[in-house]
């Protein structure tokens, strides 16, 4: 099996190339700019903002089993201040890659968010309504929408609270609140800060189904999660 992985160089995407290589799978790797992980997988530049075409022309010529698009804009304030762009990256890649799938037949699976959920209720099933607030959310939903209704053979799956601890990893949310505490600065509850994009604060996604279909250790409890974190941190 062939699998393109676009967004190569992000933290899921970087992850997925791995696990692909691990099992064995064929990987043609795409993501802006010169390659940034480590995996020996063949790669192509892409800027989707620029040339989002490139894309669904590397998915046409290689004819893959798979297409995996985990590349975004995830910046979730710079979406607010840059709505042209995050449309760009978050429907407009999306929607010429489920193109590029359709006609090539190639399984997509677009990555999404926790998000496209208000965070009122939480603890959400994929059945729930989506009520995306803010640019992020708002085109990450819209980008979910297009692969669903573009792409014949496709999934969408979204992920939450995505961590590492790897040095030179993007700093996530885990990796600020470590450095905060490290550095004694007192915690204080996301919705007292004065952020430009409003975040959905109840936000827990179900995972009954993730487990069924992969198994239970998968994703790993909190209280693993958190030891791989703090070792990965320490290295
Ligand atoms: N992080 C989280 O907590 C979280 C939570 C829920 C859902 N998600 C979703 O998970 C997916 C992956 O996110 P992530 O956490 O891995 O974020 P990430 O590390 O920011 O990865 C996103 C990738 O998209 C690439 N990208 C951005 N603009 C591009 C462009 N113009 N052309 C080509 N590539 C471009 C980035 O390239 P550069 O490396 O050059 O910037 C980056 O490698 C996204 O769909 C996101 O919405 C993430």
């Amino acid at each position: 099996m062939t699998t393109v992985v676009a967004g190569a160089n992000g933290l899921v995407g970087s992850r997925i190339v791995a696990r692909l290589l691990e099992a064995g799978e064929g990987v043609l790797a795409s993501g802006r700019g010169p390659r940034r992980f480590d995996a020996d997988a063949a790669y192509v530049e892409v800027d989707l903002s620029v040339e989002p075409e490139k894309l669904a022309r590397l998915i046409e010529s290689a004819k893959p089993d798979g297409v995996i698009n985990a590349a975004a804009m995830t910046d979730v304030d710079g979406c607010e201040k840059s709505p042209r762009e995050a449309w760009a990256l978050n429907v407009r890649a999306v929607e010429v890659a489920a193109l590029a799938c359709a006609r090539t037949g190639a399984r997509l699976t677009a990555v999404s968010t926790d998000y496209v959920f208000d965070g009122v209720k939480g603890s959400y099933t994929e059945d729930d309504p989506p009520n995306p607030r803010g640019v992020y959310a708002r085109t990450k939903r819209s980008g979910e929408e297009a692969a669903l209704i573009l792409a014949a053979d496709v999934a969408v799956c979204r992920v939450a609270v995505v961590y590492s601890g790897r040095p030179g990893a993007k700093k996530t949310f885990a990796a600020a609140a470590l450095e905060s505490l490290r550095a004694g600065i007192v915690p204080v509850r996301v919705a007292d800060l004065k952020l430009p994009a409003p975040r959905p604060l109840r936000c827990g996604l179900r995972v009954d189904k993730v487990r069924r279909l992969l198994g239970e250790s998968v994703p790993l409890p909190i209280d693993a999660a958190l030891d791989r974190f703090l070792a990965e941190s320490r290295t």
